[in-house]
């Protein structure tokens, strides 16, 4: 018998018009509320404006930092954390894709040490990682306007390290404790975005489902979340996708979350070289992997239940409906020479995943796997 943990913390309000609808809920985090979203372009920021009615209506004061920054760097975290305090608000809310929502996060845990070096507030303990304890300072509510990371149901938050040129995340868990799923908030997303965000969370959900830490508790999340993309996998490919199933990539994204505490395995570390150095979106960089990844299984029957929940009938058919997005989203040269030097970097830096992965595997299967 194994012994494990599990941890399900954020509780959500689905569907068209949910911030509205549920707008008294706010008023039980207090009277003033900092919102954190991204500068959203020439897109209409509808989740913000339902946000901001929503806050009117109840009578709760707010301010709104609206320039966050794609990967957050811990110094932009530090420098809205600094307005945040000023502000001295209630509760936080983050509005936007992963990048509004982990700066959130950061912001919580940045708040009671105004001054202090945030490097060494974020990356000081690493033990931080396997406790329970969410460590956010106020409550936290969150508005997704994409669908894949799961930052609102995850406790973790990938800040930008420029000592370093890396992201990392931080090793204090901080959960949300209220996200609003609205689908209407992802249905203007720009197509690649959409797919990126689908791949991600299918590859939390694969990913987690055979790492040899989950447990029956986390497979049965990455199970509902396979489920959940067979239902539009065919329509996302098609670029004829409804508003349900909008909301089933919300739901999906949420489960694959919940399912990915157990962490992600060898093609999230594979997809990090080509996000870095070509600038390949985070999940279909590791979406591009995940089919020459279970091919690459000895043992076929963990792999099975994967292909079935997700669709497919077999391998083959999985491969040819990811190599579609490689077509229609990727747009990149790579020599053999790179391929081969990432695969031996991989072995080097990714030792942790190579332990979580069920078979022994080495360097030429990884290289197998990248080409
Ligand atoms: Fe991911």
């Amino acid at each position: 018998m194994t012994e494990f943990s599990f941890v399900s913390h954020s509780s959500v309000y689905v569907g068209c018009g949910c911030v509205a609808k549920n707008a008294g809920q706010l008023k039980h985090y207090g009277n003033k509320a900092y919102v954190i979203t991204s500068d959203f372009g020439e897109y209409h920021n509808w989740a913000l404006a339902d946000m901001e009615e929503a806050l009117k209506s109840q009578g709760i004061a707010y301010r709104v930092y609206d320039r966050v920054i794609e990967n957050p760097p811990v110094e932009s975290v530090r420098e809205i954390a600094d307005d945040a305090r000023e502000f001295a608000p209630d509760f936080l809310i983050g509005v936007g894709g992963g990048s509004a929502l982990d700066t959130a996060k950061g912001v919580s845990v940045l708040l009671p040490h105004p001054g202090e070096d945030p490097y060494q507030i974020f990356w000081k303990d690493k033990t931080r990682h396997t406790s329970l304890y969410s460590e956010g300072t106020l409550p936290l509510i969150m508005a997704p306007t994409t669908a894949g990371t799961g930052s609102e149901v995850t406790a973790a938050a990938v800040l930008t390290r420029k000592d370093i040129d890396t992201k990392l995340t931080i090793y204090q868990n901080v959960f949300c404790d209220l996200a609003f799923f609205d689908p209407r908030y992802i249905q203007d997303s720009p197509r690649e975005l959409l797919h990126a965000g689908a791949l991600d969370a299918l590859s939390h959900a694969i990913e987690s489902y055979v790492n040899v830490k989950s447990s029956d508790m986390t497979r049965a999340m990455s199970e509902i979340g396979m489920k959940m993309f067979a239902k539009f996998k065919d329509r996302l490919l098609a670029d004829e996708l409804t508003l349900e199933d909008y909301q089933n990539m919300l739901i999906a994204s949420y489960f694959d979350g919940i399912g990915f505490q157990c962490g992600t395995s060898l093609p999230h570390g594979m997809g990090y070289p080509l996000s870095h150095h070509k600038g390949v979106y985070h999940g279909l960089a590791c979406g591009i992997y995940q089919a020459e990844y279970l091919r690459a299984f000895r043992d076929q029957s963990l792999v099975e239940p994967i292909i079935s929940n997700c669709g497919f009938k077999d391998i083959d058919e999985f491969a040819a409906y990811i190599r579609n997005f490689v077509a229609m989203d990727v747009e990149m040269t790579l020599t053999e020479e790179e391929v081969r030097n990432w695969a031996e970097l991989f072995m080097e830096q990714e030792k942790h995943r190579i332990t979580r992965h069920p078979e022994p595997i080495g360097l030429v299967e990884i290289t197998d796997i990248f080409m």
